[in-house]
């Protein structure tokens, strides 16, 4: 990054988005695509994650998502930065986005239920020491309702406790912007949001946000509301989606028992316009960092209010998401003759799902754990997940010397007993699966957990084949 007072000069505001990460890198790269007036610095503590960013080679980002390359090629170095140059973009911001991690907390008073906020903290203690006049604080991370107040009390004792803050007038204003990208069509979804949300109760700050906005989206799209509205949307919308997931996947198992085909059922019941078609695919249960990290925020807010009730109602669509993932395994071992010592199965997809490398929270991590304690070895092919990401998932309390990458499906696939397909990349439906059989040992099985492989086409090979959601 070149010197950033002299740069600003052309550009009418400046950016800063505090983390690097699957929403930051998207949507900033979005903002300054549409944006060409506006200077867009990414920051991250992360410098590894910073040097991917800057990467020569621009189908080597960090971060997958179809379209993002083009656009980080388009903008890069002109009005879209990425560096490790936290205090000093902040310092020139008008405008901050804060959009670091906050995954639940491990340990403490709320351990295994609450938002970890100690990346949000560290982001407003920096915010407050390095911003200079007045800066508009955006939340873009999904935090719990009335984290607001927690990053008003820090920026607010920041300019009382510093005269020389004092003097350089420096004031906040915090709004709540939570994002709806999905991973695998972040691009898309950012380009063409359902809604922007944007909540707080200054006005200024929120039609500065909305002005950014408003170079690309339809403002009827644009939602204004109180701020606790605006954070706690965010948790109820992931919530009811995933609500959904769970609810699918509940019946999946109904059909397989009563020879309903789920597929049908989701057609069925989706053509209701009440209802809709979408979020009623199933599968191996939701992934992906947040589904199941806000529902536990949002069930451990209830508790916090005393509404045990609605906690336990929400607490349940991620106890049925464990339960798939459990029950899929244990199918698999019993078609497999009941034990898996000796045996070799590949693992066709470990990102959450497919068109991302996210692999946070993927059903595939559950799962394999699952038949690795089983004792099965296994062999994993991603199109996307590098190795490392995957054998990280894995240490030798869950036999990671069982794993292994191969580079190709048919390699992975060599003297298997079975491949178990967890993530719907389109390539699997592709392949060239009657040499996938001759390489496998017999009786050679697939099981499709995502129900897009043809069934027929398997048996006809001479595969043995089990569906999600079928008899
Ligand atoms: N991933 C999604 O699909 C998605 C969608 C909507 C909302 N969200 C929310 O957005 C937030 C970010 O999610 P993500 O998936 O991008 O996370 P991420 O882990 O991919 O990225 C967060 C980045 O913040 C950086 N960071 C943390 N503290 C920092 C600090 N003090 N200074 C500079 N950098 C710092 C980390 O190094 C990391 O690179 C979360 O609250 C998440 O719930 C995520």
């Amino acid at each position: 990054m070149g010197n950033l007072k002299r740069m600003t000069n052309k550009f009418k505001q400046n950016i800063c988005c505090i983390g690097a990460g699957y929403v930051g890198g998207p949507t900033m790269s979005v903002i300054a695509l549409n944006c060409p007036h506006l200077r867009v610095d990414v920051v991250d503590i992360d410098e590894e994650r910073i040097k991917e960013w800057n990467n020569n080679d621009i189908s080597q980002l960090p971060i997958f998502e179809p379209g993002l390359a083009n656009i980080v090629g388009k903008c890069r170095g002109i009005n879209l930065f990425f560096s490790n140059k936290v205090e000093e973009c902040i310092r020139e911001a008008d405008i901050i986005f804060i959009s670091v991690n906050t995954p639940t907390k491990k340990s403490g008073i709320g351990a295994g239920f609450a938002s970890d906020l100690k990346w949000i903290e560290s982001s407003a203690r920096q915010i407050a020491k390095f911003a200079k006049a007045h800066t508009v604080i955006v939340e873009k991370s999904t935090l719990p309702v009335k984290t607001a107040e927690t990053i008003k009390t820090i920026l607010d004792s920041s300019e009382q406790n510093d005269e020389v803050n004092i003097k350089n007038n420096k004031t906040f204003s915090i709004v709540s912007n939570p994002e709806f990208l999905a991973e695998g069509t972040a691009v898309n979804d950012l380009q063409n949001p359902d809604r922007v949300l944007i909540g707080g109760d200054d006005d200024n700050a929120i039609k500065l946000i909305t002005n950014i906005y408003k170079n690309w989206i339809d403002p009827t799209k644009i939602i204004t509301t109180n701020l606790w509205s605006a954070e706690l949307s965010k948790l109820v919308s992931n919530a009811f989606l995933a609500q959904r997931i769970s609810s699918i996947n509940s019946i999946t198992a109904l059909c397989e028992s009563t020879g309903a085909n789920i597929n049908e059922v989701a057609e069925a019941i989706g053509t209701d316009s009440r209802i809709g078609r979408k979020f009623l695919k199933s599968g191996p249960g939701f992934g992906g960092s947040c589904f199941k990290k806000d529902i536990l925020n949002l069930v451990y807010l209830c508790n916090f209010y005393g509404l045990y009730e609605v906690a336990n109602y929400w607490e349940q669509v991620v106890k049925v998401n464990l339960w798939q993932q459990k029950r899929i395994s244990t199918l698999i071992i019993r078609q497999l003759f009941g034990t898996l010592a000796n045996k070799k199965l590949a693992i066709f997809g470990f990102s959450f799902k497919a068109n991302t490398n996210d692999t946070r929270e993927s059903p595939s991590i559950n799962i394999s754990k699952n038949l690795l304690q089983e004792g099965a070895k296994l062999n994993f092919y991603d199109p996307k997940v590098k190795e490392g990401q995957i054998l990280n998932e894995f240490d030798e309390t869950t036999n990671r010397e069982n794993c292994v990458v191969s580079e190709t499906p048919l390699k992975a696939a060599e003297g298997c007993d079975a491949i178990i397909v967890l993530t719907e990349w389109e390539e699997f439906k592709v392949l060239d699966w009657e040499n996938i059989y001759k390489v496998m040992r017999k009786p050679a099985w697939v099981f499709d957990s995502r129900i897009f492989i043809d069934k027929e086409v398997l048996k006809k090979i001479g595969f043995q084949v089990w569906t999600l959601g079928t008899v």
